[in-house]
């Protein structure tokens, strides 16, 4: 059996007057009709409620889109007892077998749930239709169908020479105990993907989906069970993180932590499980993508229109909430006034508002904590005598959490809003002597802890070719005249370095290697 070449999923234009568009407003409006929904936690697939519960509020209008379940420790500790039940006969599966529920999820997605799912993104994550589009349709396909491919590529790899005489091959098992997977808001698909990544290896996993993301991420979980994942394969526990992440890495069975999320939680769990590595039978796989404090590095030779609408669009794509968006930016001199020019026009030209209304490009904020903290770096900024806001710099909070496009520049190289992450729609410029180039790289790699990715603009190559080599560490996803947002699974392999995590490569082998245990099996004849 051979899983044939996967495509990445097409995607649709949602261009005024497409059927998509209708199919996606209808969803959107059944949506909004039924809300609130009650989303409950499951465990071996049995919906349980405790009485516990919490709301997931829709950014835009601050409307109750969902109100859920909160698992405690007791109802963890069944789910872990679940998982650890249902892994015999999981593990034991054929891989095809595996494979194929993931194969068809991706088909349910595709043909049947793309626009419900989308419309929970856009209603629950704030995003626009086109975010949406890239993240809840076609990456979480793509994750799916990939990592089937990936996961034969593993199981084929046999790095060994046979001797006369015996016989030798590798097994990959899967790891003894469960996963656990932590998600985030900003993205359904990481969410879908966290899971199942270790599943499709025969591992079990208990799922912590994000509070701002529960309705697609149960959604998520539902597609999957139709397409016949064993129910005890993956327990949906919605919850406080703090108490319910805690219990689960105590248990002596805890066998990994597959993690989306901030760099400071991430370091927290990293240290608890080191503390408690004498509790468990195997070293856990400690797996984390977190946080990004990622550049536009410009050189004297760019294109300066080309520089202009990818900085917009990474800037400012999802209201600056990727982990991979552009948060500073570095411009020689040379080519400033014109890009200066550019980017306050394009910024003009962004309409912010609701998700609802397809001409808005900037939508809301995930929450008021968000709005709060990005609206304090911009107060920060105003405030400033090293820094002026040539954009935007403006956020209403009365209706929605909405935040208008802002760009700040600075003539301060260590300028708060240059060096720490803000996750919002917040862009920092520092304007550069054009023939200072290598000096700024050695300046920008060392002006923030953290190594997502990082795009490079030139029209000279060989500058590219030299500013890639003087940045060879800043990030795990690089980019040369392209922005630094948009990595696609089975194209840009996604992860980062540094503070940005352990760099396993989301939708990669490389990931997939991390969630089996070899055994090298010698035979003499
Ligand atoms: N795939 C997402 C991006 O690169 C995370 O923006």
């Amino acid at each position: 059996f051979t899983i044939p070449a996967v495509e990445n999923e097409p995607m649709k234009s949602y261009a005024p007057g497409s059927p998509e568009r209708a199919a996606l407003q209808a969803a959107l409006a059944e949506m909004q009709a039924q809300a609130p929904f009650h989303v409950p936690i499951v465990i071996n697939g049995e919906q349980i409620k405790t009485g516990k519960v919490a709301q997931q509020l829709n950014p835009s209008d601050k409307s109750v889109l969902c109100t859920y379940e909160e698992a405690d420790v007791a109802l963890l500790n069944k789910a872990i007892d679940g998982a650890l039940k249902a892994r015999a006969a999981w593990e034991a599966m054929p891989f095809a077998d595996r494979a194929a529920i993931f194969l068809k999820a991706a088909d349910l997605l595709s043909q049947k749930y793309r626009y419900k799912v989308m419309a929970a993104t856009m209603l629950g994550q704030g995003k626009n239709a086109w975010q949406a589009e890239i993240d809840a349709a076609a990456e979480l396909a793509d994750f799916w169908r990939f990592n089937a491919q990936y996961a034969q590529d593993v199981y084929k790899q046999q790095p060994i020479k046979n001797a006369p005489g015996n016989w030798n091959r590798v097994e990959y098992r899967s790891l003894e105990g469960f996963i656990l997977a932590v998600s985030p808001f900003n993205f359904t698909a990481i969410g879908g993907n966290l899971g199942s990544a270790p599943a499709i290896m025969g591992n079990v996993v208990v799922w912590k989906p994000a509070p701002a993301a529960i309705l697609s991420n149960y959604l998520v979980l539902e597609i999957l069970h139709e397409a016949g994942l064993p129910k005890g394969v993956l327990q949906f526990i919605p919850g406080d993180a703090p108490t319910l992440v805690g219990a689960a890495i105590d248990s002596p069975d805890f066998a990994g932590l597959h993690f989306t999320g901030s760099t400071a939680v991430f370091k927290k769990l990293w240290k608890d499980i080191a503390m408690n590595v004498d509790k468990y039978k195997n070293y856990p796989r400690v797996v984390g993508e977190t946080g990004g404090k990622n550049m536009h590095m410009v050189h004297k030779s760019a294109d300066p229109r080309q520089v202009v609408l990818q900085t917009i669009r990474s800037a400012f794509e999802y209201q600056g909430q990727k982990c991979s968006a552009c948060s500073r930016a570095y411009i020689p001199d040379n080519l400033w006034p014109e890009i200066k020019a550019g980017l306050i026009a394009e910024a003009k030209r962004i309409k912010v508002g609701p998700v609802t209304d397809f001409t808005n490009f900037v939508t809301p904020v995930i929450n008021q904590f968000a709005f709060d903290k990005i609206k304090g770096f911009i107060e920060y900024a105003k405030a400033a005598k090293d820094a002026e806001i040539i954009s935007g710099g403006t956020y209403d909070d009365s209706k929605g959490y909405f935040i208008q496009p802002t760009i700040i520049v600075t003539t301060n190289p260590a300028f708060k809003t240059l060096t720490d992450e803000i996750f919002g729609p917040v862009l920092t410029i520092y304007v550069y002597p054009a023939d200072q180039f290598d000096e700024t790289c050695a300046l920008a790699d060392k002006t923030s802890p953290y190594a997502l990715t990082c795009a490079l603009f030139a029209t000279d190559r060989q500058a590219l070719v030299h500013g890639a080599n003087l940045l060879r560490h800043a990030a795990g996803n690089f980019y040369l005249n392209d922005k630094s947002t948009g990595a696609v699974v089975g194209q840009q392999p996604f992860g980062g370095s540094r503070a940005s995590g352990t760099n396993d490569k989301a939708g990669a082998a490389m990931n997939l290697l991390r969630w089996v245990s070899a055994r090298a099996i010698k035979e003499n004849f």
